[in-house]
This record gives C-alpha cells, sequence and structure tokens, in this order.
C-alpha cells in the first residue's frame, strides 16, 4: 500500500471515529450547497470569528486593565513609587501597551479588531441588503441582525472611552448629550448612563457595559441568529424568478455538503487569514494612546469619535440639527432596516427587480462615506444648508438617474425576454409574478434569463 493511501485511510479512520464518538452528525450545523464554497456566502462567519477575537483579547486586556478615573501609584510612564496624576484607567492601558509583554500587539488587535469587526458586519449587511436574503423565510434572521449591529455598534461606543484619553471622554459625551436629548427615553436612560452623575460613575457604567451586558446581549442574539440560519439554510442565489424555492427540504440536505469538516475548514481558513492579517496591521501599525482626561496640555483636543459615528457627529454639526432630530432620523433609519422584509414586499430577490430600494441604500451609501470623510477632516464645524444640499444632494440625484436608467434598460431587454418564455411556457411567469393556477413544470432556457 503507497503511503498516500495509507496515510488517507488513516486519517478516515480517525474522523470516523471522532464522528462516530461524538455524533457529531446529529448536532454539527446543518449540510449547505455546494455554491457555498466562495467566501461571499460566509460573510456573517467571518464577523463570528471576529467577535470570537475580541472576547478572546479583551479576556486578556482585562487581566491588567482598571476602569478607575482615580489616581495610581502603578507604573505609568513615571518611575516607580511615583504617585501619577493621569487616571488609572488611562495608566493601565499605558502599562499594557509599554510594560506587558506583547501588550501592544493585543492592544493594538483588540482595537483594530472592533474596527474590523463593524466593517465586516457593514459588509455582511449591504450584501444580504443587495441580494435580498431578508426575503421570507429568513425575515426574522435579518430582524435579529439588525439587533446584533446596534449592540455591536454599542460595543464600539462603550469601549472607545475606557482608555479614558481626552478626545474619547469628549466624543462620549457628545454621544450621551444626544441620548439624553431623546424626548421621554432620554430622561429614563439618564440615571442609568450617568450612574450618580461623577466620571467614575460614567466609567464604571461604560465598561460594565462593554465587557459584560452588551457582551452577553450580543452572545444571546448570535445564538438566536445562527439557530435561525440552521434551521432555514444558506439563502440561495439572487434570482429574478418569483417562484423560486428558498427552504431546502431533508432530501436536499442529503445531497448537501457536510458543514463538519467541510465548511467549517472552509470559514476556519478565512478566519485564520482574518486574524494573520490583524496581527500583521498591528504590527506594522501599533495604536499610540492619545493623552488622558484632565491633561491640561490637551484641552484643546479635538471631539472626535471612532469612524462608525463620525457621519452622526457631522449631522450634528449641520445647522439647524438639534440632538432630538439627529437621534430621531437615526431612529427612523433602524426602524427601516429592522422592517425592511415587511416593507419590500417583491417575490423577487435580483437587485434589478428592487430598483427603488436598490436606489435608496446605495444613496444611503454614498451618504455614509461622504459624511464620514467630512466629520473626519472638519469635527466640530457648522455647516449651513446649502453647503449641505450641494454636496448631500447629487449623490441622491446621481444614484436616482443611474438606477433609472439601469432599470430602463432592463426592463426593455430582460423583460422582453422573459415574456418569450412564459408564451413557451403558457402563462407560468408573468412579470407581476406567477398566474393564478399556473403548474409549475421544466423550464426551457432562455439565453440570459435564470
Ligand atoms: C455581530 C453581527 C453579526 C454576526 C456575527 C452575524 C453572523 C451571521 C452568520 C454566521 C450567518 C450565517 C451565514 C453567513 O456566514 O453569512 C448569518 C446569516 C445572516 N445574517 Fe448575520 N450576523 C451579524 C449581523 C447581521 C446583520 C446586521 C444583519 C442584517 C441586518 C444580518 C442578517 C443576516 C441574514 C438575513 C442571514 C441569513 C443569510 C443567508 O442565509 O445567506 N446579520 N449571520
Amino acid at each position: 500500500m503507497s503511503f498516500s493511501n495509507w496515510y488517507n485511510r488513516t486519517l478516515n479512520q480517525i474522523w470516523g471515529f471522532v464522528e462516530d464518538r461524538t455524533a457529531m452528525k446529529k448536532w454539527a450545523l446543518r449540510p449547505q450547497p455546494e455554491f457555498t464554497f466562495k467566501p461571499s456566502y460566509w460573510t456573517g462567519a467571518f464577523v463570528a470569528v471576529a467577535f470570537f477575537y475580541q472576547v478572546v483579547s479583551g479576556a486578556l486586556l482585562l487581566l491588567y486593565y482598571q476602569p478607575s478615573t482615580g489616581s495610581t501609584l502603578t507604573a505609568c510612564g513615571q518611575p516607580l513609587g511615583t504617585q501619577s496624576v493621569a487616571p488609572a484607567a488611562w495608566c493601565s492601558t499605558y502599562y499594557i501597551i509599554h510594560s506587558v509583554p506583547m501588550g501592544s500587539l493585543l492592544l493594538s488587535t483588540h482595537l483594530y479588531g472592533a474596527y474590523a469587526m463593524i466593517f465586516l458586519m457593514f459588509v455582511h449587511f449591504y450584501r444580504g441588503y443587495y441580494l435580498g436574503v431578508y426575503k421570507a423565510p429568513r425575515e426574522f434572521s435579518w430582524m435579529v441582525g439588525t439587533l446584533l449591529m446596534i449592540v455591536t455598534l454599542g460595543m464600539g461606543f462603550t469601549g472607545y472611552l475606557l482608555p479614558y484619553t481626552q478626545i474619547s471622554y469628549n466624543a462620549t459625551n457628545v454621544g450621551i448629550v444626544l441620548a439624553l436629548g431623546l424626548p421621554t427615553l432620554g430622561p429614563l436612560a439618564g440615571p442609568l448612563i450617568l450612574a450618580d452623575g461623577t466620571s467614575q460613575g460614567l466609567l464604571s457604567r461604560m465598561f460594565d457595559a462593554h465587557v459584560l451586558l452588551l457582551p452577553l446581549a450580543l452572545a444571546a442574539l448570535l445564538y438566536a441568529h445562527i439557530a435561525l440560519f440552521e434551521s432555514h439554510g444558506i439563502a440561495p442565489q439572487a434570482t429574478s424568478d418569483p417562484l423560486q424555492r428558498r427552504r431546502y427540504t431533508e432530501k436536499d440536505d442529503k445531497q448537501h455538503i457536510p458543514f463538519v469538516p467541510h465548511i467549517l475548514w472552509y470559514t476556519l481558513k478565512w478566519g485564520l487569514l482574518y486574524v494573520g492579517v490583524l496581527f500583521g496591521i498591528a504590527a506594522l501599525w501599533p495604536w499610540n494612546l492619545p493623552t488622558y482626561v484632565g491633561n491640561l496640555a490637551a484641552a484643546n483636543a479635538v471631539t472626535e469619535p471612532d469612524w462608525y459615528f463620525l457621519w452622526l457627529f457631522k449631522f450634528v454639526d449641520f445647522y439647524g440639527v438639534t440632538p432630538v432630530l439627529a437621534v430621531g432620523v437615526t431612529t427612523v433609519l433602524i426602524l427601516f432596516v429592522l422592517f425592511l422584509p415587511f416593507l419590500d414586499r417583491s417575490k423577487r430577490t435580483h437587485p434589478r427587480d428592487r430598483p427603488f430600494f436598490i436606489w435608496l441604500i446605495t444613496s444611503l451609501l454614498g451618504f455614509f462615506i461622504v459624511m464620514t470623510v467630512w466629520g473626519g477632516e472638519t469635527p466640530g464645524v457648522q455647516i449651513l444648508p446649502l453647503l449641505v444640499a450641494e454636496t448631500l444632494g447629487p449623490i441622491f440625484a446621481v444614484n436616482a438617474v443611474v438606477t433609472a436608467g439601469f432599470y430602463w434598460r432592463y426592463r426593455r431587454t430582460y423583460l422582453r425576454r422573459l415574456a418569450e418564455r412564459e408564451a413557451q411556457l403558457g402563462g407560468l411567469y408573468t412579470p407581476a409574478g406567477p398566474a393564478p393556477g399556473a403548474v409549475p413544470r421544466a423550464v426551457p432556457e432562455v439565453k440570459g434569463v435564470e
């Protein structure tokens, strides 16, 4: 027997033994179709990997971090035994960077890992939006996902204050002023966020939320998200076919690829690449700790949140935008995303069949990008209405023209071919959906029509 035969047989035997003794087939995630061997189908898994890394690196940081605004006797860039004037939260962060072995790498990967998790989550969200994965039967997966997005952004918000730098302190206060400005909810949330009104009270609440409450909420929501994914299986490719089958049967499962080990290895491979790239970036560009809260030299420090809140931060700079209006607009956006599966009622998942929703999300994407860059370049500078209209108006207008152009072209060519096929099928397909009483049968291929 050749070595490779022996090697493969031995591996198969070991794997068979593990599978049998763990009853893995019963509990492993559902098998998935072969077309899912593409990274774009596993964007959510990459977010989950990023979350997992945040939990591990955060647990290690907890060994050293002190959530206190008081001064400290621990070494904080000063000779041992000298009382530092800097708050303990900042000092312990300084200590992690400068004195803990690999501490700078650990902290930088945790920070960049947060950015990556949020970025990947947006990729996951936008992909799902464009490809209509929120349509039946996956409406609840989408809604739980929206809650995951809110909690993940909350993790970013609460974590930002923890190093206790002047810049993060100022930005956190802007966020809190916005939250407290909400009618009814604001005064109710006040004591919850601010505790006794001292800086220590605020830091303690943020710390509690960041390391306990929000991670627990995130883990619970992720469990529900994956359980829903398990019960529906992965969303099939987007199509213009209103009769597309979007559920899998047990018979389908038998023909699909087992999750363990094949899909698990596939996603793990990408996950390991993610961790490698994260370490590479953190090693090349380690994070620099800005100065601490209360340092007089930083009295004029710019107030700036992390990049994912810059758009909102800039929005408040617009002339006439009050905290209530800013929070109101954010709430409307969240409600739109949450209830999207019930707003977009078309049965077709392909982007070309949903021009209004595609125009809206593409314009919003442009809006967020422009606002983020604007917020980063001119933080805190008030903007007059004319400049707002000149800068943001073209985004919505150009998108409307481009989307309308594509849709017009599509209706002329694609729908004509669809009508040809419908003629062959005797009324099974109509642009408005299946004809009443139509019986599905074998579909002859027409070039360019799925
Ligand atoms: C912390 C954030 C999130 C995590 C860790 C996460 C994780 C996952 C995972 C592991 C899957 C399985 C398929 C895949 O890997 O893509 C999935 C699917 C899904 N997610 Fe998320 N997700 C998150 C946020 C969101 C958000 C913000 C939305 C939308 C608002 C969303 C909507 C969905 C939907 C509809 C599916 C089913 C898609 C399909 O079957 O192809 N998720 N998610």
